[in-house]
Formats: structure tokens, sequence, C-alpha cells
């Protein structure tokens, strides 16, 4: 059995209070292991967002967690609940235990200041080592993400898209956390230079041993990289899997249409044929099954009944009435 770093258990998160309030992540359950890189795919608007921030507390408002824990194993075998403890505990362990690479993160870096400068913060911050050193090892970190050390002292504007991007995950590692949450980091580059950042953080991933939580809409890149992958839609997980399982065989209908809306860059060729419709407004939320009007499998039952994930007779874990579970 490998060893838990993280676990959300039935997180709920609302935007706004009282009956203008709209639910945007719905009882999800999720474990990270150590090591492993766990992917988080659905449609634009499916919560991917508001779980990261809200299982690591940086929910904007009117963003409210409404329930569950998310329990943090630590390296002396205690654990915390991230939603419970102190603000100055939690602060503790952002950067140094769990790092965050925000949505958009890359337009972050401040235009004015070198990258050395940057990055020494960071350091600076959360470790009470000496300049020299700092400086040592913000050029050590440059290289460690494929950036030559010379462009320390470069401004963010003298960078590609696809260098500034390694800064920010050159920075998300410069404390060597335990956990790496990136959100949609590599949306705004181009196809070929996502997936050599992605090769990149899976690579360090495998030297340094953190564990990733990598959000994205495109599933071809989660097959290709992620250990395990959770499909969210209307704000539930759908679908959870080993990554070459979900490719092969996807047991929810809407994890079969994302996989059919990305071309792979392995594998058999897919015909991408889309989902049709869109996904639901929060604030009316068909009958039963959040998917089943978008469906082309659909039954009686899915109007009438929601699914709850959990594990199949086959032993995989799927919110879907094609596939009964057999223990709740
Ligand atoms: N500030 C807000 N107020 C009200 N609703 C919000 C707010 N922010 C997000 N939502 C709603 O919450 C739902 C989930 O949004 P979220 O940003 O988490 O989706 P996402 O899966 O990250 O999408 P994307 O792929 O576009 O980043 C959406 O329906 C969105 O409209
Ligand atoms: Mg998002």
């Amino acid at each position: 059995m490998k060893e838990r770093i993280l676990e959300v258990r039935g997180l709920n998160v609302d935007y706004g209070m009282g009956p203008e309030s709209v639910r945007a992540v719905r009882d999800v359950d999720l474990t990270l292991h150590r090591g492993e890189v766990l992917g988080l795919a659905g449609e634009s608007g499916s919560g991917k967002s508001t779980l990261a921030y809200g299982m690591t507390r940086l929910l904007p408002p009117p963003g409210i967690v409404a329930g569950g824990e998310v329990i943090y194993h630590l390296d002396d075998g205690t654990t915390v609940d991230l939603l419970r403890i102190r603000d100055a505990d939690l602060r503790r362990l952002r950067w140094s235990e769990i790092a965050i690479v925000f949505q958009g993160a890359i337009n972050s870096l401040n235009p004015v200041q070198r990258i050395s400068t940057q990055l020494v913060d960071v350091l600076k911050a959360h470790s009470a080592s000496t300049p020299r050193a700092r400086l040592d090892r913000a050029r050590e970190l440059l290289t460690l993400v494929g950036i030559a050390s010379d462009r320390l002292n470069s401004y963010p504007h003298q960078l590609s898209g696809g260098m500034r991007q390694r800064v920010m995950i050159a920075m998300a590692l410069a404390l060597e956390p335990r956990v790496v949450i990136m959100d949609e980091p590599t949306t705004a580059l181009d196809v070929v230079v996502q997936r050599q950042i992605l090769r990149t953080l899976v690579d360090l991933r495998e030297r340094l041993g953190f564990s990733v939580v990598f959000i994205t809409h495109d599933l071809s890149l989660l097959v290709e990289f992620s250990d395990r992958i959770a499909i969210m839609y209307a704000g539930q997980v759908v679908e959870e899997a080993a990554s070459a399982d979900l490719y092969r065989t996807p047991l929810h209908p809407y994890s079969d249409g994302l996989l059919q809306s990305f071309p792979a860059l392995k594998g058999p060729k897919r015909e991408l044929s889309g989902i049709a419709g869109s996904p639901p407004d929060l604030r009316m939320m068909p009958s039963g099954c959040p998917f089943h009007p978008r469906c082309a499998r659909a039954m009686d039952v899915c109007g009438q009944q929601t699914p709850v994930l959990g594990q199949s007779r086959a032993g995989r874990s799927v919110a879907c009435w094609l596939h009964p579970v057999s223990v709740g």
C-alpha cells in the first residue's frame, strides 16, 4: 500500500451564502500518495480550481468551504487538517511543504524585478541562509528546471512564455516541498512547450520525490504524465483511475467523451468527437446524474437518482448507473 500524503474527505465548496449560493465542489474525496502525479481533469467550470484553492484555504471570496477535511501527513507521521489548523501554522506549511502554482501564475511574475530577486525573495521569506547561499540556490533552481543560470539577471519580459513557466516551477520547488499543486500552468503555451515543461516536472518529481496534483482540461496530457487521474464534472469527481486504465477503458461516459475531445500523441488514434451540449448551470442542476442530459447512454434511473462515487464490481472507482457500485 502506497503511503498517503494528502487526503481530501467529503469536501464541499460554495460560492456565496444563503439561497443565492451555488455548490461548486460537492462531496469530493481524493487521495494523493507519496511520489505520485495525480491529474485532475474536467471541462471549464467543473470546479478544478475551486477544489485546489478550497483544499489549501486559498479560496477568494465569495468562496466558502462548507464542509469536509483535508488531512496532510507530516514527515514525522502525525497528521493535520489543513482546513482547521491555525493561520500561522498553515503559512508555515505553504511553500515549504505544499507549493501551489496558480492558474495564470505565468503573469504573476513581477515585471520590474529581475528573476534573481524574485527567486531570492521566496528563499529569504522562509529560510535563514546567507545572501550568497540564496543566490547560489537560485542559480541551482534555474538549472534544475532547464534554464541557463546566466538568465538569473533577466527580467520576466526577456524570457519566453515557456521559460517564465519554468521560473514559476523553480519558485514552487525552492523550499523542497513534498506536494506541488499546479493549476493549468501551461494553457497559454503551445502543445510542444507544454509537454517539455511537464516532462521536466515529472523527471524532477522522480529525482526529488515530491508528489504532484496537476490540473488541466487537456486529458491527453494527463494520460501521458500522471499516475492516476480524477475526472470532475459539475463539481463532483465522477471517475478516478490509474491513467492507463482510464485511457484503455474509461467507464464514465463523460470520461470517454473527454478522451475523445483531445488528440493523443501516443497510443492508438481515436476519432475526435467531443461531447455534445455544455455543462449544467450550478444554479439549476438537473435531477439525478448531473451528466444525464448530455449522456448518449442515459437510462431512466439516471434522471431520477444521483450516482455516488464508489467501487464498481470490477474494482474501479466511478459514479455512474452503468457501473453499479458494490460497496458504498
Ligand atoms: N467568484 C465566483 N462566484 C460565483 N461562482 C463562481 C466564482 N468562481 C467560480 N465560480 C463557479 O464555480 C464553478 C467552478 O469554477 P472553477 O473556476 O473552479 O472551474 P475550473 O474547473 O477551474 O474551470 P477552468 O478550466 O475554466 O479553470 C463554475 O461554475 C464557476 O462559474
Ligand atoms: Mg480553473
